[in-house]
């Protein structure tokens, strides 16, 4: 039958829901919250890369780097399910799961880095970072890089360029938070960026730390210049202080080559986080450091009291099970380098892609009016994101000046899904050059 028997067709049903459902949240949720995509999209399930709507839309995810082995993987969805039938407790009992979990990502981490500290968000996991590297080294300032993001409590927000300095923000920094440029090669090209950052935390005195990500994302995809991690790190700590690596959105094989992003330099960070992707949508998070940092807190308790039971930990384990027998790090390249190639021959045909960067499935797309002045196409970015979500393709835009489109899909991606992008992309730069 067309419709519910109300006399509305199925089309008229699906939107008088999305009506109500729009409703309710305007009651219950607040305002601060905006609706991804330009448009209200009612998701109704999730397969892997894919995103059905109410409407029986199938939209491919090239942007939740949340869902990484996919949304709703299978084995994942197991591991859960089994262990909340099993046991769920704290971290304050002994159990296997936990201590078989910090173990298998301590692996995969430089030797060095043995304890883990086991959360439930990005956000709580950057806070504990930061209260250890002021601990451990007695300072209190703190270094970041500009148009970051990392987390949305109160010590983050004064963390995060990207929120003090946008909408609704203070502008500055406060005066223990030491902003350093964006290393940016191609808006900035043939600058000396490690020096110019050592110098602004020669200026700064003592530091606690710098909390830096290994690839930068809202700071406009940007892959960290050669020997810059180094550099930054060799500062930070004659200044006395930690280098934090924020892996919370590029960590877990996204990059390609490593597992962590901070990998492809020979640095070893004094403390490494983990989010987003280490649950696969699952609310969890992680901290590993040295025993010495860790055990920095002396007297003081650690607990955090969802974080590290033994459903997270089944969630997180099974993870790290489909990463590797799947071989998602090869994978990611693989798809990466197919994409990238893609991209920079659509940026031969169309005058407004001034730049194609990124490792693995960790892509950006700077979109810019004039090749030569670089003034940046923000409008036409969200158009093109508009429209390839009409194609059923999500894509988001990001970086300072919100020109840049994102790519940082569920790397489950295949190639079809990638040729598909590009063509459509094609179609869409094409259309708004006529
Ligand atoms: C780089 C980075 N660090 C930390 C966070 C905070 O993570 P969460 O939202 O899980 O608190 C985010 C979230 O977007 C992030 O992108």
């Amino acid at each position: 039958m067309d419709g519910d028997g109300s006399g509305l067709t199925v089309a008229g049903v699906v939107m008088e829901e999305l009506r109500n459902l729009l409703e309710a949240r305007n009651r219950h949720i607040s305002k601060a919250l905006s609706i991804a995509h330009g448009k209200p999209l009612h998701i109704v399930r999730g397969e892997m890369q894919y995103l059905h709507a109410s409407d029986g839309t199938k939209y491919l995810d090239l942007v939740n780097n949340v869902s990484h082995v996919g949304h709703c993987n299978p084995h994942v969805v197991e591991a859960g399910q089994k262990q909340m039938a099993i046991l769920n407790t704290n971290s304050r009992y002994v159990y296997g799961g936990i201590t078989d979990y910090l173990g298998r990502l301590s692996s995969t981490l430089p030797e060095s880095l043995t304890v883990g500290f086991l959360v439930n968000s990005g956000s709580e996991a950057n806070e504990l970072a930061v209260r250890l590297a002021r601990s451990f080294t007695g300072n209190h300032d703190m270094a970041v890089i500009e148009g970051a993001y990392h987390g949305h409590t109160g010590m983050l927000i004064d963390l995060s360029p990207y929120k003090f300095r946008g909408p609704g923000g203070c502008g500055s920094p406060e005066a223990w938070v030491h902003v350093l440029p964006i290393p940016d090669t191609y808006r900035r090209p043939a600058i000396d960026y490690s020096g110019e950052a050592m110098e602004k935390m020669k200026q700064a005195g003592p530091l606690a730390g710098l909390l830096i990500e290994s690839m930068l994302s809202c700071a406009g995809q940007v892959s960290l210049p050669p020997g810059y991690f180094s550099d930054v790190a060799s500062a930070v700590r004659k200044q006395g202080g930690l280098l934090i690596a924020d892996e919370v959105q590029v960590g877990f094989g996204r990059v390609g080559t490593h597992m962590w992003a901070f990998q492809e330099s020979d640095v070893v960070p004094d403390i490494v986080v983990m989010g987003k992707p280490i649950g696969n949508g699952h609310p969890m998070a992680a901290v590993f450091t040295t025993p010495e940092i860790a055990s920095s807190f002396g007297d003081m308790e650690f607990f955090s009291t969802f974080g590290g039971n033994p459903v997270s930990c089944a969630i997180g384990m099974a993870v790290m099970d489909v990463i590797e027998k799947e071989d998602l790090i090869s994978h990611a390249h693989t798809l990466g380098e197919r994409f990238k190639t893609g991209l920079n021959s659509l940026m031969q045909e169309h005058e407004l892609i001034g730049d194609v960067r990124g490792r693995g499935l960790f892509l950006g797309v700077e979109m810019v009016k004039d090749r030569s002045t670089l003034e940046p196409a923000a409008l036409e970015a969200s158009e093109i994101v508009d429209k390839m979500r009409d194609q059923g393709v999500l894509l988001s835009t990001d970086g300072p000046l919100h020109n840049v489109i994102k790519i940082k899909p569920p790397i489950v991606l295949n190639h079809d899904d990638v040729d598909r992008t590009l063509s459509e992309l094609d179609n869409c730069l094409s259309v708004m050059s006529d």
